[in-house]
């Protein structure tokens, strides 16, 4: 377990996203209501940088592609590409990839700074 500085906290508004590399990681941080967050950066369905168009909403993220949902407290899924709906691509493309959970890295505020538990 080891703690890296991500970016200051001045540096991110709430409510919007980055991508960032923290030990050479390409992470997603980010803030909720009253909240950090940091996933793993690329969507797990296509590889889509989640920084661009994702929701986050219910403690969620959802990408904007096919809109795979996953819980952003664990990273378990919640929906695999279900999008769109007819005809039925999104469920078709969804069996290109083996479902998975996204990784979540924990958070913590030091000196004004956001700091990543990257293991
Ligand atoms: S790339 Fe994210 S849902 Fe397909």
């Amino acid at each position: 377990m080891t703690w890296h500085v991500a970016i200051k906290q001045s540096k991110l508004k709430p409510g919007k996203k980055k991508m960032i590399t923290v030990a050479k990681k390409l992470v997603l941080i980010g803030q909720t209501d009253d909240a950090y967050f940091a996933t793993e950066a690329l969507c797990r369905h296509m590889r889509w940088p989640l920084a661009y168009g994702a929701k986050v909403k219910d403690d969620c993220i959802r990408c904007p592609l096919h809109q795979t949902t996953h819980n952003l407290k664990d990273g378990s899924l919640i929906e695999w590409s279900p999008f769109p709906l007819l005809p039925l691509y999104g469920k078709i493309v969804g069996k290109f990839s083996k479902k998975k959970d996204l990784k979540i890295y924990d958070t913590r505020v030091a000196e004004g700074k956001i700091e990543i538990n990257i293991f």
